[in-house]
């Protein structure tokens, strides 16, 4: 069996990665129903209310599931919880996982925090000892796709015309970093 991977806390000159607790959920749901950000994130429509939060924090908090780790994206200078990141789909065989990251609070856009999480989190990936870090984005979704492709990652494929926007289908993007 392959061991539990922990949410383990990490820290940036600006930003904490920490495990999800409770009181951070009234967020996430805000997070969840807006608009902007689910169109971003890929998430569905589906409704996420108390119930479904309470159910994410229980799959996200315990370390139970080997195959992810999610965290949340903390302000140093105030403790204010901006954004939630993760690694999905670990795959220590292979030696891959796809990278996640919603900042959530829009007044927090364009200060480097997405930046610094994905720096951390690609730490995470080499300590797990992966060595590839895959991740998918619209291709209308010029911001990430930039802080991406800052980060090292490269285009690997193109999901054609796969996504459905009110104004038409939209490409989705399959990205990765290798670590070697
Ligand atoms: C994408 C997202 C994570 C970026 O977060 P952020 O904290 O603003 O990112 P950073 O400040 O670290 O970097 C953003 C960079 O994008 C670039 N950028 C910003 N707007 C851009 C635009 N319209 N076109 C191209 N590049 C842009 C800039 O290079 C910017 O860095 P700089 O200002 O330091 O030069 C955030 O906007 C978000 O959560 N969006 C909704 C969810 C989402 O799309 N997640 C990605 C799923 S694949």
């Amino acid at each position: 069996m392959t061991a539990a991977v922990r949410p383990r806390a990490m820290r940036g000159e600006q930003v904490r990665l920490r495990a999800f607790r409770r009181e951070d959920l009234p967020r996430v749901i805000a997070w969840r129903r807006d608009d902007e950000l689910r169109r971003g994130a890929l998430w569905s429509d589906a409704p996420f209310g108390a119930r479904e939060a309470q159910r994410w924090l229980r799959a996200v908090s315990n370390g139970a599931d080997a195959s992810r780790v999610t965290l949340a994206v903390e302000r140093r200078a105030d403790g204010r919880l901006v954004g939630l990141t993760n690694l999905t789909r670990i795959d220590r065989r292979a030696g891959t996982a796809y990278f996640g990251i919603v900042i959530g609070e829009k007044d927090c856009w364009g200060q480097g925090i997405a930046s610094e999480s994905l720096r951390l989190m690609l730490r995470r990936a080499a300590a797990l000892r992966l060595r590839k870090v895959l991740l998918e984005v619209a291709a209308d979704n010029p911001r990430a796709i930039e802080l991406y492709r800052r980060a090292g990652f490269q285009t690997e494929g193109v999901l054609r015309r796969q996504l459905a926007r009110p104004e038409g289908f939209v490409d989705v993007m399959v990205m990765a970093f290798f670590f070697a």
